[in-house]
């Protein structure tokens, strides 16, 4: 259900074309643009589910929802999250160390559990739990001194709240039309419970999550926004508040192709199966999985928001250690052909990623695992001056083949890769070209 909400959505928003960000840009004294270039050259964040699911290590929230577990063995958590060995400085080290350039962290999930001290009368674990401190805020302030955007992920949903109506699949507390009232104290709770983050956290980023259950009249997705934008004008948000947010959000899913109708996009995916701690699942994606679809999103223009999940007490596992930091190598030797990139050329040209420079005369390729021999390029209308292995010294030879004297169409390039060039994981070509870059895109002369 949630699913086919969402496709409805966007189903709408394409209908529509740009006129949703244009709406995001009322009364905004920056441009669209301007707020979301951090974003764009970001390419890389990091997407950190932690509450109190974590002490059971069962699904965030849905286990309830679900009826995998009772609500009550599922709130009795609270008692064990402890966040004993929670040390912000060393996930803000770590998240650097990989390369991302923002964090997203779960202030609230559909649980209605608050990291930070709320002053709503509701569920938090600094009144409800062990732990007894604002998570929040020392995770925003190590995030500062590192140089990484803040993000709040906020879930609208609040199956824990007594004004909320779905408390699981399937049952609800009461219907909205049968007692508004009741659904106006949840929505002045919602909105001072955003009016809390917004005033004493002021994240760069909001991502907001749990529209589906419903629209934007009701959530007041308008007010929402206006809020967010007159605490901090240069925020930005997903699309996950309904007609409001400047960029798409994709789920645990990548585009085949560049999507066409809106230039931003992220795309977040769980680093195993789950998006919290699940000792249970050992399906961990590996280093070279995680770096080929971080390329993949890259060349399509995307953002990539990878999601760990920590243990109560505040630890990460190794595994997930371990993926943040071969990432973080291969982006500190890459770093030229990633950060502060352009989306690459149109697929067809080169079979793998790309991206380009900014100043367009440098095109990236991101070859496949132990390439060896040729590579082929075609409709790049430039003569190429270099190339190089990026993060190495070596330089490689290429061959024009085909280029008809008398015709437009651009020859087709071969390059040839020496096998020990390669890198463990993806090995990145850098071709400088002699003026920017220009592909013929046309049929062909015959
Ligand atoms: C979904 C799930 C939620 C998860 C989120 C992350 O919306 O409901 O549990 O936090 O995706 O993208």
């Amino acid at each position: 259900m949630k699913k086919i909400t969402r496709i409805l959505q966007w189903g709408l928003m394409i209908v529509l074309g740009g006129q949703l960000s244009l709406a995001q840009q009322t009364n905004v004294p920056h441009s669209l643009q301007e707020r979301m270039q951090w974003f764009q050259d970001a390419k890389l964040g990091v997407f950190i589910h932690w509450g109190i699911y974590a002490v059971k290590g069962v699904d965030e929230s849905w286990s309830f929802y679900n009826k995998k577990i009772s609500y009550k063995d599922y709130m009795s958590q609270l008692n064990g999250f402890t966040a004993s060995k929670y040390n912000p400085e060393e996930w803000a080290a770590l998240i650097k160390e990989s390369g991302a350039g923002y964090a997203v962290l779960t202030t609230k999930h559909h649980d209605g559990v608050a990291l930070w001290p709320t002053k709503e009368n509701h569920y938090s674990v600094v009144k409800n739990a062990p732990a007894k401190r604002d998570l929040l805020k020392p995770f925003f302030q190590a995030l500062d001194k590192y140089g990484i955007k803040r993000g709040a992920y906020f879930s609208l949903i609040d199956w824990s709240h007594p004004d909320y109506p779905a408390i699981t699949r399937d049952s609800n507390r009461y219907k909205m039309e049968n007692d508004p009232a009741r659904w106006q104290r949840f929505q002045k709770f919602l909105h001072a419970q955003i009016a809390e983050l917004n005033t004493n956290y002021k994240p760069d980023l909001w991502w907001f999550d749990g529209e589906w259950e419903h629209n934007a009249k009701e959530w007041q997705a308008e007010k929402i926004n206006a809020s967010i934008l007159q605490a901090n004008p240069w925020a930005i948000s997903n699309d996950r508040l309904q007609d409001f947010g400047n960029y798409e959000t994709y789920e645990q899913t990548i585009p085949p192709t560049k999507p066409k109708k809106f230039p931003y996009w992220e795309a977040c995916m769980t680093s195993n199966l789950n998006w919290g701690y699940h000792p249970d699942d050992t399906n961990y994606k590996t280093p070279y999985q995680v770096i080929s679809i971080f390329a993949d999103v890259i060349s399509n223009g995307g953002v990539y928001l990878f999601d760990i999940g920590p243990k109560e007490d505040g630890t990460i596992s190794t595994e997930q250690v371990h993926l943040l930091k071969e990432l973080g190598k291969w982006n500190k030797k890459h770093k030229e052909a990633i950060f502060g990139t352009l989306a690459g050329i149109e697929a067809g040209h080169f079979y793998g990623p790309t991206t380009i420079a900014k100043d367009s005369t440098t095109l990236y390729l991101f070859l496949q695992p132990n390439t060896s021999g040729q590579v082929m390029l075609k409709g790049l209308d430039n003569t190429i001056k270099k190339i190089r292995v990026v993060g190495t010294n070596h330089l490689l030879t290429h061959q024009v083949q085909s280029k008809m004297t008398w015709g437009n169409v651009p020859g087709i390039v071969y390059i040839n890769i020496p096998a020990e060039v390669n890198d463990q994981y993806m090995t990145v070509l850098a071709l400088e070209l002699d003026k920017p870059l220009k592909m013929y895109k046309s049929d062909g002369e015959k």
